[in-house]
């Protein structure tokens, strides 16, 4: 089963979601860096996932912080809290809910970060405007998002080869993923919602494995484009996986394959 605009179906993919989070690291320090988060601040990360950046931030913080992590997959969140309890952190918990319909009061963060979420809300303006709601005034909002689809390789490869081969309701979900990255998309929304102070910077990070071989063993071994094998004639699964191979070819030197991705880094005060 996937989710809205074929999303991957994060609830069920929770316990593998970890594969990524080594190469997409550099992007929640630099979005932690942006937060510049202080003693007695109270966090929200939006769409949390498996917890992180937020972990990270409350490892770093200690006590006198408090972090709550919210997501609408459950199982992310039980992934994300499992983690709290084994490590015995004090100061972070995560919750179950949509961005879009949160259940704190008005006024209650001093902070929030999203990295890799509002792109992917079923409603994003409706998600960001709650993320200014729960923000004190003068509170700071910073989050990722993505780039347009062509500063995006891995992304594009996945459509590219698969658009083809499966029913249109199975396409990897491409314009869904990228679309807060066209100029001006993620500011709008920032500004519509009431955010003063907008600042959006465009950085870059690398995907970074190995090999190819070890880049396609996380994809498959991930699951996150579940729908898209599923929906795949047995046959085609070959094909696919030399097809991707290669559009990688000219991304694979010395370090092995290193593919540049853009992200978008957005500020915003309430
Ligand atoms: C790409 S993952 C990012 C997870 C985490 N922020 C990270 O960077 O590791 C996207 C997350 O957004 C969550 N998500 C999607 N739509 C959401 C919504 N409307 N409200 C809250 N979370 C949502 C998904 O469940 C998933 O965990």
């Amino acid at each position: 089963m996937s989710n809205s605009n074929n999303q991957p179906d994060w609830h069920a993919i929770a316990e593998k979601f970890d594969l990524w989070l080594p190469q997409i690291k550099p992007v929640g320090d630099e979005l932690i860096k942006r937060l510049n988060a202080q003693q007695g601040d109270h966090i929200l990360d939006l769409a949390s996932g498996t917890g992180e950046p937020a972990l990270t931030l409350a490892r770093t913080m200690g006590d006198s912080v408090k972090i709550v992590g919210v997501d609408s997959a459950q199982g992310m969140i039980d992934v994300a809290q499992a983690k709290v309890e084994t490590e015995g952190l004090g100061n972070i918990k995560f919750q179950a809910m949509p961005a879009e319909k949160m259940s704190f009061d008005d006024n209650q963060f001093d902070k929030a970060l999203c990295r890799f979420g509002v792109m992917l809300f079923e409603n994003p303006q409706q998600g960001v405007n709650e993320i200014y709601r729960v923000l004190k005034p003068g509170g700071d909002f910073a989050l990722a998002v993505w780039g347009e689809a062509e500063t995006m390789p891995v992304m594009y490869w996945s459509y590219e080869v698969f658009k083809d081969k499966v029913p249109k309701e199975s396409h990897p979900p491409l314009e869904k993923i990228t679309s807060m990255g066209a100029p001006g998309a993620i500011d709008t929304i920032m500004a519509n919602a009431g955010f003063s102070e907008i600042k959006v910077e465009r950085h870059t990070f690398h995907y970074q494995f190995d090999t190819f071989d070890e880049y396609w063993d996380v994809v498959e071994a991930s699951d996150i484009m579940k729908l898209q094998f599923d929906a795949l004639k047995e046959s085609d699964r070959a094909v696919v996986r030399n097809e991707v191979a290669g559009f990688a070819k000219e991304y694979i030197g010395e370090s092995g394959l290193r593919v540049p991705h853009d992200f978008l880094l957005a500020y915003g005060k309430k």
